[in-house]
């Protein structure tokens, strides 16, 4: 509180005092008292601050015989905190103070208004809990107090005000049970107290709450099942229990209630399905079961439901069929169905629901065609069947739908091609058809289609050109991509000075992008990617001053990367991966400050990476929107960098995944890198790198994949790498010049998924136990430590890796006889140790791992040589085998799931955010899977396959 609200308040206590502590009191002094309370208000209340008025000719106030019966300042802007000297007109009988931007709490003296009948409070800033005098108001017929933020319980004192037709206390914070003590309020008609806190069930004694006609218990914490005197509450026109965690089934003998006319249930934790006898409930106009975790069938008599205009039953679990009763339905406005677990056909009775304004169906399991009947969905604004197995031609319909605006078919199995007569629909907007199998040209198809602004045909197999008209069009949105277009980019669309955003990736389209591309203004995303485009990057795109995503990757584009590109200073992502392009990645890329993306890889570029490279990824500049995700990926893989890493690298602050494998590139790891304290992925294997591999000592918390496969590296792998590397999940280390021993506290890495250490110069012992962990920790799946110097034997605790698919130690100095725990490594599909000098008796055990399809013994002294020594006698007398220990038991293949499905997860979400950020909107249909060699870090498979198969 300012300090002048601070004075002020004290002088509206100290006046009210005087006020109530005369001893004859009068209403006109009353009067004055308030006045003094509100003399912020001195602008609205004029008559108030007029002499010549009588106090009782006041705006708001009405007296009988110079008492003050009522106070009515609704809507008044007071500004003042609850004024005390209220409580001092004791013949009150109506009090408004709604809207009066009343702060504070009610007085505890609020209950000298022993005569008030009506009270409003609502839409106000009251805080406190509701003074307990208030339930001493027994002459109280309505009590609003909404919209406030009234705190505390409802007190079982409630049951004093027994006059009580309307209490509304809606939009509060007041918590705890409900007091059964409201079912005894005999005269109560409305009844709302949606958005608190009340937990806890509704009281059976509701059920005596027989003249309720309006009851909102929404947005509150309710739990149990709907009481079940509900059925005599039979005046009852609006109910909803929404939003609360409400259970059990919604019983049948609700539908007693015929004078309902608004059930509004969704978002709560029903079971079992929609009542039978819904359709008794004539009267119903609206009735809400989206999110109710209905199943089981749509009950037939719902077409009884005569006055009904709004029906959600989206967001349920039916597996059932739309009943065709549904389209006795003549007063339907809106249809809302979708997500809902429907199947079989669409009944073709819902076309006689010629009201409908809106229909959505989309993300069930629909078959068959649309019915011809939906022609006669005249006044269709809406139409959504979006995700669902149906089929066969649409021309015929949307042409027929005289109003509508949006139209979404996508991810059904469509087919044929679209006419021109689509445009009769001449009010159309939207049109999304992506993923389906349309096919034929669109060169005259959307011509006479003047409102379109959104165009979604990605993922068919639409033909030709991509036409000129679509420039003529108000389109903002223009998705073409995955499909057969071919021909050159239509000079005049990319004039359009709507386009927002305009996908054609992934089409056939060649030719050169043309200069005029500089006068497509407005555009924000632009995707041309996957085509076979060819020619130079036109310097004119630098004109496109909003572009945030440029996509051009996959095409036949030549030359250098033009200067200007980097006057588009708002880019976020630019992807320009896999062309032709050659020269040096230009220092100008210190403009591109907004970067968080930069895909360049598998091109002909050369130079050195400069040190602006990191002029981006220092802040995400704008938040994650649809189109743009802050992913934080430089990708620069596969050219013909030369030079060093530049320590520069550092500025890159926002990044995640550091692509440079497949250059020329040399020197040392910088230092530096390990100051990028969100870094994930790091590859920077193929190059000519030499050095140490960790040259920093603080740990890299964050780094999760690590491959530095063929380079010049050298020296020890660092004893303590398992502190600095603390979540690294994928280590490839192979093909350098490793010397030293393999340290312990690298294998006992929990989180290490795959570790390939071969082709070094590695010695001494595999140090294979963990000491102080669980021996099933292990997440080792993939184990290559092939071709090094490692000497010393196997012993039992090689079981510890119990995740093991692969194990590839040949090549090595091994010793000693194979324990017979290798056949404890249930997982193991792949094992090779060849060229070892493995001796004693046959590890025929391992013959009863299920899975194992390759094992290789050769080149050791011991009996077997392969798998297929197996079923040779004499090699492995079969009570060698030991049948116990063939398979897992079930808790460990449990386990292994619940790993394997958590590594699987991780993977998807990364390779999907990836593909978010390549890519533009998602669509189920469409993912596509890299196209050239990516960096082994995101395209392992982690998974033990018997763990997915079990
Ligand atoms: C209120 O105003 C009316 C006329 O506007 C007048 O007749 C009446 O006397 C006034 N009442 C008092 C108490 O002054
Ligand atoms: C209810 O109102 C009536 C008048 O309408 C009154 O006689 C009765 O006393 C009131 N009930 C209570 C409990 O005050
Ligand atoms: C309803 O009121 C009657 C009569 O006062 C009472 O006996 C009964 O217990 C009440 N019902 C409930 C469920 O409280
Ligand atoms: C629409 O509802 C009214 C009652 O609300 C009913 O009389 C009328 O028959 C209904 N119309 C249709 C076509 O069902
Ligand atoms: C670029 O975006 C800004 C902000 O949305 C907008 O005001 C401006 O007109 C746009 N520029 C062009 C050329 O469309």
């Amino acid at each position: 509180m300012a300090p002048k609200d601070g004075i002020s308040f004290l002088t509206i206590l100290f006046v009210c005092f005087i006020a109530s502590s005369a001893l004859v009191e009068s209403d006109i002094n009353n009067l004055h008292a308030l006045r003094d309370a509100v003399t912020g208000s001195e602008g609205i209340l004029q008559n108030w601050f007029n002499s010549e008025i009588h106090p009782c000719n006041w705006t708001g106030i009405t007296c009988e015989r110079k008492t003050v019966v009522a106070i009515d300042l609704s809507s008044v802007p007071l500004h003042v905190p609850f004024p005390p000297c209220i409580t001092a007109f004791r013949s009150l009988r109506m009090l408004n103070l709604s809207r009066c931007d009343l702060s504070g709490n009610i007085p505890e003296t609020f209950g000298n208004l022993q005569n008030l009948q009506y009270l409003e409070l609502s839409n106000n800033q009251l805080t406190g809990p509701l003074p307990f005098s208030l339930y001493d108001l027994k002459m109280l017929k309505e009590m609003v107090l909404e919209r406030n933020n009234f705190s505390g319980q409802l007190s079982p004192a409630i049951a004093q005000l027994q006059n009580l037709t309307k209490l509304l206390i809606s939009k509060n914070n007041i918590s705890g049970e409900l007091p059964p003590e409201l079912g005894s309020l005999r005269n109560l008609e409305v009844l709302g107290f949606h958005h608190n806190r009340f937990d806890g069930s509704i009281p059976e004694a509701f059920g005596n709450l027989t003249q309720l006609f309006y009851l909102d218990a929404s947005k509150n914490k309710l739990t149990g099942s709907i009481f079940s005197g509900i059925s005599k509450l039979l005046n009852l026109e609006t109910l909803d229990f929404s939003s609360n965690s409400f259970v059990g089934q919604i019983p049948n003998e609700m539908t007693h209630l015929k004078n309902l006319k608004r059930l509004v249930l969704r978002f709560n934790y029903f079971m079992g399905g929609i009542p039978k006898e819904i359709g008794n409930m004539k009267q119903l106009k609206q009735l809400f079961l989206s999110e109710c975790n209905l199943s089981g069938t749509i009950p037939w008599s719902i077409g009884d439901l005569r006055s009904l205009s709004e029906l959600d039953i989206s967001g349920n679990s039916f597996n059932s069929e739309l009943p065709s009763s549904i389209g006795d339905l003549g007063n339907l406005t809106f249809l809302m169905a979708n997500g809902a677990k429907l199947i079989g056909s669409i009944p073709k009775e819902l076309g006689n629901c010629k009201k409908i304004t809106l229909l959505r169906l989309s993300f069930n399991a629909f078959t068959g065609s649309m019915p011809v009947e939906f022609g006669g969905l005249e006044d269709v604004r809406h139409f959504e069947v979006e995700d669902n197995n149906l089929s066969g031609y649409i021309n015929d319909l949307i042409q027929k739908w005289e109003h509508v605006q949006h139209v979404n078919l996508a991810n059904n199995k469509f087919s044929g091609s679209i006419l021109p007569t689509i445009c009769e629909a001449k009010l159309l907007q939207t049109l999304d058809l992506h993923s389906n199998d349309l096919t034929g040209s669109i060169e005259e198809t959307f011509k006479g289609c003047k409102n379109l602004v959104h165009l979604d045909l990605q993922g068919n197999h639409f033909t030709g050109r991509i036409p000129e008209y679509l420039a003529d069009l108000p389109l903002r949105t223009l998705e073409l991509s995955y499909n057969y277009f071919t021909g050159v980019l239509p000079v005049k669309l990319l004039e359009s000075s709507t386009v927002l955003e305009m996908n054609l990736n992934n089409n056939k389209l060649s030719g050169h992008i043309p200069e005029s591309i500089g006068k497509l203004h407005s555009v924000q995303m632009l995707r041309l990617g996957g085509n076979f485009l060819e020619g130079s990057i036109p310097q004119a795109i630098g004109t496109l001053e909003n572009l945030t995503v440029l996509t051009l990757d996959g095409n036949r584009l030549s030359g250098s990367i033009p200067q200007e590109l980097f006057n588009c200073t708002n880019l976020v992502m630019l992807n320009l991966s896999s062309n032709n392009l050659i020269g040096p990645i230009p220092r100008s890329i210190l403009q591109l400050t907004s970067l968080t993306g930069l895909v360049l890889s598998h091109n002909q570029l050369s130079g050195s990476i400069p040190d602006e490279i990191c002029g981006g990824f220092t802040n995400p500049g704008h938040p994650d929107s649809e189109y743009v995700q802050h992913h934080g990926l430089l990708d620069l893989s596969y050219n013909r960098l030369t030079g060093g890493i530049p320590p520069a690298i550092k500025n890159c602050v926002i990044l995640q995944e550091l692509h440079l494998q497949g250059n020329l590139l040399n020197g040392s790891i910088p230092t530096e890198l390990g100051e990028l304290k969100n870094i994930r992925t790091v590859d920077l294997s193929f190059n000519a790198l030499d050095g140490s591999m960790l040259p920093w000592s603080a740990p890299l918390l964050t780094l999760q994949g690590l491959s530095l496969s063929n380079n010049h590296l050298n020296g020890n792998i660092p004893a303590e790498i398992g502190r600095m590397l603390p979540n690294i999940a994928v280590l490839n280390l192979s093909s350098n010049a490793f010397m030293s021993s393999l340290p312990q506290s690298l294998l006992c890495i929990m989180s290490l998924n795959r570790l390939d250490v071969s082709d070094n110069n590695l010695s001494g012992e595999i140090p294979l136990s963990c000491p102080g962990y669980e021996e099933s920790l292990s997440s080792l799946v993939f184990f290559d430590a092939s071709s090094n110097g490692l000497s010393g034997s196997l012993d039992g605790s090689i079981s510890n890796f119990r995740q093991l698919a692969t194990l590839d130690i040949h090549n090595n100095s091994l010793t000693g006889s194979l324990p017979s725990a290798l056949s404890k490594l249930s997982y193991l599909n792949y094992l090779d140790l060849s060229k070892n000098d493995f001796s004693g008796s046959s590890p025929c055990g391992i013959c009863n791992i299920f899975g194992l399809t390759f094992a290789n013994f050769s080149g050791n002294q011991i009996g077997m040589h392969s798998l297929s020594d197996c079923t040779t006698s004499g090699i492995c007398a079969s009570d060698s085998i030991d049948h116990k220990d063939g398979h897992p038991h079930h808790h460990v293949i449990l386990k292994a799931v619940i790993i394997g499905g958590t590594i699987l997860i991780v993977i998807l979400l990364g390779t999907y955010l990836g593909w978010k950020l390549l890519r533009s909107r998602p669509r189920p249909m469409q993912f596509e899977a890299p196209t050239q060699c990516e960096s082994e870090l995101s395209s392992l498979q982690l998974i033990p396959p018997q763990a997915l198969s079990s």
